[in-house]
């Protein structure tokens, strides 16, 4: 296994490219893999990468916390795993202004499984053409792949927040008042990335599968090096709303 150290270096190499989505492919959840940041790369990645982060920067984080708190304590009911998998979604959801964002969850779950990997679903085709109608209309100043990248915001987020809030509430800490919850995020992250691994062309053209959570030979006292939300121009762009909801959700599932 390629440690964190080297990792870190590959992630952050800008030669190091994505095994890309094809371009050519003709059912809609193949496309949308292609028409997103995440399978391109070069100029087109770095392009639409701006545009994502421009969405971003329209986030409240504060209000993204209150109304994933006010959501969790409402869900709490349903158990935490249903709560991890509806509550970050639908939040990011209604503040990125998709119609009915309490339907986009399990929407947006069903493309979120194909879309690592790609490959025919009948099901994530349906999905994503109903996300992309609930999508905000384009404005006058607006490209028509905005609707995807807002689509691909929610499909980034909803694994790997949900993977975040079940691994925080499962780890023995959550049980200690003493451990804050942000120090709970921080270990889940360190110890137990929810992204485990990314993927990168090696130098001999083969795909590397890169472990975010592997040993660490340059690890701190504080332990192994964080990479959960990977290094380099291809990092999560969103860590703040990520953690800002994740905590809210923690603290309110804890305190039941
Ligand atoms: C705990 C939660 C999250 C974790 C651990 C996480 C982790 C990651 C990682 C590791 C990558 C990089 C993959 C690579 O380099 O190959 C990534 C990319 C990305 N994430 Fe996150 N993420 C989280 C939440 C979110 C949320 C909430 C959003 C959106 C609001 C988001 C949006 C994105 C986007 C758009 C990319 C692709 C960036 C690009 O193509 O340049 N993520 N995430």
């Amino acid at each position: 296994m390629i440690e964190r150290h080297d990792v870190e270096r590959i992630l952050a190499d800008p030669a190091s490219l994505v095994p890309e989505a094809d371009a050519a492919a003709a059912r809609p959840a193949d496309r949308f893999r292609a028409r997103a940041s995440r399978f391109v790369n070069g100029e087109v990645h770095a392009a639409r990468r701006r545009r994502l982060e421009e969405f971003l920067a329209t986030l409240d984080v504060d209000a993204l916390a209150h109304a994933a708190a006010t959501r969790a304590s409402a869900l709490a009911h349903a158990g935490a795993d249903s709560v991890a998998v509806q509550v970050p979604v639908a939040c990011l959801a209604e503040q990125l202004g998709f119609a009915g964002p309490d339907a986009t969850p399990a929407l947006v779950a069903v493309l979120a499984g194909h879309y690592p990997t790609g490959g025919p679903s009948d099901r994530a085709d349906a999905a994503l053409v109903r996300l992309l109608a609930a999508a905000p209309p384009p404005g006058r100043r607006e490209h028509r792949d905005d609707a995807v990248l807002r689509v691909q915001l929610l499909v980034q987020a909803c694994a790997a927040t949900a993977a975040l809030i079940t691994a925080a509430l499962r780890h023995p800490g959550a049980a200690d008042d003493a451990v804050p919850t942000l120090e709970l995020l921080e270990r889940v992250l360190r110890e137990t990335p929810p992204v485990p691994t990314t993927r990168r062309i090696g130098p001999d053209g083969g795909e590397l599968v890169l472990h975010l959570g592997g040993p660490d030979r340059g690890a701190s006292p504080a332990g192994p090096r964080i990479l959960a939300f990977g290094a380099g121009a291809r990092s999560c762009p969103a860590p703040a709303p990520a953690l800002a909801i994740a905590a809210a959700v923690v603290d309110g599932l804890r305190a039941c």
